[in-house]
């Protein structure tokens, strides 16, 4: 078993090398015998560990084909340089790892609790159900064969909630929360990024219980077109493998995958099954504007003459961030407005209405018709 194990790191390792080398009859070589020992141990295994063996080999086959298609330009790795690095297009690709950012974090606790987010009634519901109720009940889960954790995907326009949700969750079951952006994940050396979120899902898979979030899924786990480069095709692939047994393992690991942009996302995520559990974060309802109107003012005080109720309403078709944004906006103009007056830090009703005119809804009817049509035509 670990001699094929062995056998097929080596040539995937060999294959990476020969992409960045530029060697593209020795990639297609090192490419096709991955395949073939990931198909070995796929039937040495059974499950879902041989059905990621398969699906591992067939990502190699796909990315030898392409190879044979598309020929590696001599020399020149298939690997884009990261935007600000130094390594310019012309020269060699540089081997420095990325520089340590933002696009890999873990967060012991992250503080933010189920009752800092408004609304989101059935999606909280959920996440209960998954992972929260089946931890407090082991007995009664274990009985219905329920294990807590598995993959959920939020989806949903910008600025509703889903990277907060993905916090509080974290928090709600005392986990230690592991974050990827897929965006900056892409925009960097792939081959090093890939490793490193294969390293962080392995971290994140170790851990008793863990949230992993891999926020701007689509930029991880883009549809493979004809253009899609080898390295693209491996991301899905690779990401795929990783995630495939955590099913089986004594851990409680929730992957939240998070996305603007649902219908970007390869369409081999959602046939595996890696995430069972689709929510549409959608933009507030008047509850929940009401809810961040409330807790973004806090303890501020307002003028008789605002009605955050009548606000709330008014709000209709603002985002979440778009939402408190416009309080904080209001905030900051009473402040100022108090120094110039030298008057007591209110906030009018005319605050509020400066902050709406600076701040405008992010949200279009045309931008809800695309998630409309999404689940449409996803879920029928
Ligand atoms: N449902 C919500 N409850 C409370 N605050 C929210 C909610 N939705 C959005 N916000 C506010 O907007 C900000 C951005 O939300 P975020 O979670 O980053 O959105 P997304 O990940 O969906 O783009 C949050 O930090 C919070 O201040
Ligand atoms: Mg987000």
């Amino acid at each position: 078993m670990s001699f094929y194990s062995d056998k097929k790191t080596e040539h995937e390792t060999a294959c990476e090398a020969a992409i960045k080398a530029g060697d593209t009859a020795s990639a297609i070589f090192h490419a096709a015998k991955a395949a073939e020992f990931c198909y070995i141990l796929a039937r040495e295994t059974s499950g879902p560990v041989s059905a990621s063996y398969v699906a591992t080999a067939d990502g190699w086959l796909e990315i030898a084909e392409k190879l044979r298609t598309t020929p590696l330009p001599k020399g020149k790795a298939d690997i884009r340089p990261e935007p600000h690095g130094e390594s310019g297009r012309s020269g060699e690709p540089s081997t420095a790892p990325p520089s340590p950012s933002s696009e890999f974090q873990i967060t012991a606790d992250t503080g933010v609790s189920f009752d800092d987010i408004d609304g989101m009634a059935a999606a909280k519901a959920a996440i209960y159900d998954m992972v929260i109720n089946p931890m407090l009940q082991p007995e009664k889960a274990k009985a219905l064969n329920i294990k807590p954790g598995g993959g959920v995907l939020l989806y949903g326009p910008p600025g509703n909630g889903k990277t907060l949700f993905g916090k509080a969750i974290a928090h709600e079951i005392k986990a230690p929360f592991f974050f990827a952006s897929g965006a900056q994940i892409r925009s960097k050396w792939h081959g090093e990024s890939e490793q490193k979120l294969s390293s962080l899902i392995h971290a994140a898979q170790a851990e008793p219980v863990a949230v992993l979030f891999l926020d701007e899924i689509d930029g991880l786990l883009p549809r493979r077109t004809e253009n899609s480069s080898a390295v693209d095709n491996r991301l899905v692939t690779q990401f795929l493998a990783d995630v495939g047994g955590f099913r089986d393992s004594p851990n409680t690991l929730l992957i939240l995958g998070a996305t603007n942009k649902p219908w970007e996302i390869d369409e081999a995520v959602f046939r595996t099954g890696r995430f069972d559990e689709k929510l549409h974060i959608g933009i507030p309802d008047a509850a929940a504007r009401l809810g961040m109107l409330r807790r973004t003012f806090k303890n501020a005080p307002l003028e008789a003459d605002v009605n955050l109720d009548n606000w709330a309403a008014r709000l209709e078709n603002y985002s979440g961030s778009d939402i408190v944004g416009i309080a904080r906006k209001a905030c900051q103009i009473a402040f100022r407005r108090s120094i110039d007056e030298s008057s007591d830090p209110l906030v009018r009703a005319s605050d509020l209405e400066q902050a709406v005119r600076a701040i405008p809804s992010s949200i279009t009817p045309a931008l809800l018709a695309q998630y409309e049509a999404f689940d449409r035509q996803r879920f029928g």
